[in-house]
């Protein structure tokens, strides 16, 4: 199949182009100014910014592919961001998925679309610091728009449904908080855990979270490719919902570095200004997701827990240190 990237550099549209090479697909990347894609076995790339509807055309039109994958949005801030930068990137994901889809309706194309959207922002499953499980939220269950991202993905779905509505091919892949060596949880938390260094952690970490291994990511995206249900949502998240706490103690075990420290979320408040919107959820809010629905169309994971995840997480850091030595010498 013919396919083309958004997000092409990201941390799972990169991981999900290489896993649909290898499956034999012919994939082109789509890339905005000055990025790079850093991936052997791309057939090529066309430049442009989902923000602007004519080169998202441009693109679609030159290429005419058979599948679209759309693994973008502005990249999370790493320290203090304004409302403005907020705004960005919830626009990103929803105009930037609505000038795709409009390229894909004007050019006429009986192209396969597929998002990635979020499976952390189910309704009934809320907690503030101090539940721990709850029973697994499926793809039928309501999302909760009151979160910042929440709102973003009523808003980012609702265009793909509109476009589904409209005749269009399009599906989509919830995923929980995907974890690798790459992403924020390698800047934030594996990275220092290799240099043996205590990491912080906002709130008390006792929530439970339905994590995925970017590796399932790409391989549940592709395996999607292959049989394109239009209007169908799939929940993509590993076996077991954990504790934040016992994963992250677990990753520090794996790494070798200390247990990480928790701290109150006010200072989380002080450090990431309008970010904490988008953060806070994420250290305060329980959310356990079920994966049956995929499971039942026979996809298989590979990494069913965080225990084999993390494992795999830092034979690949070992790996690359390796690879950096062996240029070194
Ligand atoms: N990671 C998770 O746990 C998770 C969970 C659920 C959903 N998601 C969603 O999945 C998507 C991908 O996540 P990720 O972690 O892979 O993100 P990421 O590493 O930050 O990658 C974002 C990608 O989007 C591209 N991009 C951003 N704005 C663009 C624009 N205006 N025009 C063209 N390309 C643009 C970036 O290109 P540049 O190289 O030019 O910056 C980059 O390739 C995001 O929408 C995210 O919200 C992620």
């Amino acid at each position: 199949m013919k396919l083309l990237v958004f997000g092409v550099t990201g941390f799972i549209g990169s991981r999900a182009a290489r896993q649909l090479v290898g499956d034999g697909h012919e994939v082109y990347g789509f890339l905005r100014g000055k990025s790079e894609a850093k991936l052997d076995g791309l057939a090529g790339t066309v430049r442009g910014d989902l923000l602007d509807p004519q080169s998202v055309e441009d693109a679609i039109r030159t290429l005419k592919p058979e599948g679209v994958l759309f693994t973008a949005g502005e990249r999370y801030p790493s320290g203090r961001v304004n409302n403005r930068y907020l705004e960005l990137m919830q626009r990103s994901r929803v105009e930037g998925t609505r000038n795709t889809l409009e390229a894909i309706v004007k050019l006429e194309l009986d192209a396969c679309f597929v998002s990635v959207s979020g499976a952390l922002a189910y309704k009934r499953h809320q907690a503030y610091k101090g539940e721990i499980r709850a029973s697994l939220s499926r793809e039928v269950d309501e999302i909760d728009g009151s979160t910042w991202f929440g709102d973003t993905l009523l808003k980012w779905e609702g265009v793909i449904q509109s476009y589904v509505n409209r005749g269009i091919n399009a599906s989509i892949i919830r995923l929980g908080a995907v974890y690798g060596w790459g992403g924020v949880w390698r800047e934030r938390f594996f990275e220092p855990m290799l240099h043996h260094s205590r990491t912080f952690v906002p709130g008390n970490g006792r929530i439970s979270v339905s994590f995925v291994h970017v590796e399932d990511v790409a391989r549940a995206i592709s395996y999607i490719f292959k049989r394109c249900s239009p209007g169908e949502v799939y929940n993509v998240v590993d076996d077991e919902p954990v504790e934040l706490r016992v994963f992250l103690e677990e990753a520090a075990k794996t790494f070798g570095a200390p247990p990480p420290l928790y701290v109150p979320l006010i200072l989380a408040r002080i450090s990431f200004g309008a970010a904490y919107r988008l953060i806070a959820p994420s250290f305060t809010l329980s959310q356990a997701v079920s994966n049956e629905k995929i499971k039942k169309l026979g996809f298989e994971f590979r990494y069913p827990t965080y225990r084999e995840g993390l494992q795999q997480v830092k034979k690949e850091a070992d790996r690359e240190i390796q690879e950096k030595q062996v240029v070194q010498t």
